[in-house]
């Protein structure tokens, strides 16, 4: 991992929270062309993952990764040929255990081997999942994994091609208490310029109310991490739903929104090709993606909570501030903070714009946002005048 790739949060699409193991070169390019077709790829959404299950279940006489005949016809270079002819980034799913998740060879014992074979098939980003890791002797299991991560990093490193590493190790010891789950998330930040920290974002399969509640826990524990991250080094709480994926429009927005002012990578993990003008229209605010995307590159830390709500303040590059204020409750609520608050210089009158219905107001120091409906975010940029 260069730290001068993903100066600012990776963007693009996966397609594991929709299609699962269903992927395929057809599904692959498909969701490619939707993100140029609907312009998304102009707005940043530019690295194509495929996630696990790409494989043959073993390795070629060579030790090789193989991918399945039947679902990469072309192999994997041409599906990375594909990809940057369309100006888009390819992004590979491997794990850094004896078999992935899904039970197809894992990297264990061939790093510099599968991270060759990625150069020489032009990937971009590397996701490394940790499933299926034996503890080595006389390790312990956190040992490990840095063991492992260590020698990924450093084979990625070894190819001389720029590929952004995204590490999921600290999503392996969440349950770890926070001590070992800081150090983990420490040296992931290290190694890699993305880390996932939380559970998975909930499968297209399941009920819109398991998928909210897998937004809300990701939020939760990813807005207390704000200052692990910086530049090129970013915390990942997982995909965006935005799709049609049976959640209300304020959920999706909220996502979106909370997903900017956390600094969080933008991944969409949906079907392109059907998404409706509403998805379309959140995922592609650039206003709130350029929150997302300032070049200061600061995850918003939480300046308010109580029951049911909680507001996040991020510094901007020219001096605003990005504020969120989140009704996580049931019912509408009006929510507010102050200038000062949010980490604002001392002024008489403040702007404030609303980066979802576009409106600006004037202020002279309160952030209020009325009758928030729940599980929605309001998002403005605040400035002096
Ligand atoms: C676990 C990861 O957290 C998911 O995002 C996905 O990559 C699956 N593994 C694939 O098996």
């Amino acid at each position: 991992a260069y730290p001068n790739v993903a100066p600012t949060p990776p963007m693009g699409w996966n397609n594991w929270s929709y299609y699962l193991c269903e992927v395929n070169e057809k599904v692959v390019l498909d969701n490619a062309r939707a993100l140029v077709r609907t312009g998304l790829a102009d707005k940043g959404y530019d690295t194509v993952t495929v996630d696990d299950c790409w494989m043959a279940k073993q390795r070629g006489p060579d030790g090789e990764l193989v991918p399945d005949p039947e679902k990469f016809p072309h192999g994997m270079a041409y599906v990375g040929r594909q990809l940057h002819q369309m100006g888009l980034k390819f992004g590979i799913y491997e794990d850094v255990g004896t078999l992935t998740c899904g039970k197809y060879p894992g990297s264990f014992g061939h790093f510099p081997q599968d991270a060759a074979q990625f150069a020489r098939w032009k990937v971009d980003y590397l996701k490394a999942d940790g499933c299926n890791v034996p503890t080595a002797p006389g390790r312990t299991k956190e040992e490990t994994y840095h063991d492992l991560y260590r020698q990924q990093s450093r084979a990625l490193e070894d190819t001389g091609r720029d590929i952004t590493f995204s590490v999921s190790a600290p999503a392996y010891f969440q349950y770890a208490g926070d001590k070992v789950w800081h150090k983990v998330i420490r040296w992931s930040s290290k190694l890699g310029n993305l880390w996932r920290g939380g559970r998975d974002i909930a499968m297209e399969q399941q009920s819109p109310a398991t998928k909210w509640s897998s937004i809300a826990y990701n939020f939760r524990y990813n807005a207390g991490l704000a200052g692990l991250q910086r530049p090129g080094r970013w915390n990942d709480p997982d995909f965006l739903l935005a799709g049609d994926s049976g959640l209300t429009r304020h959920e999706i927005q909220s996502q979106m929104s909370l997903w900017a002012v956390m600094a969080a990578p933008l991944i969409s993990s949906t079907d392109l090709g059907e998404l409706s003008p509403a998805a379309r229209e959140v995922l592609g605010n650039e206003q709130v993606i350029a929150v997302d995307q300032d070049p200061l590159g600061v995850q918003g830390k939480v300046v308010g909570q109580g029951d049911g709500f909680t507001v996040l303040s991020k510094p901007l590059a020219n001096g605003e501030r990005a504020v969120a204020l989140f009704n996580s409750g049931d019912t509408p609520r009006t929510l507010s903070t102050t200038a000062e608050a949010a980490g604002l210089p001392g002024a008489g009158a403040y702007r404030m714009r609303d980066l979802v219905t576009g409106r600006t107001r004037s202020s002279g120091g309160a952030i209020v946002a009325e009758n928030v409906p729940p599980h929605a975010t309001v998002l403005y940029r605040v400035g002096t005048n």
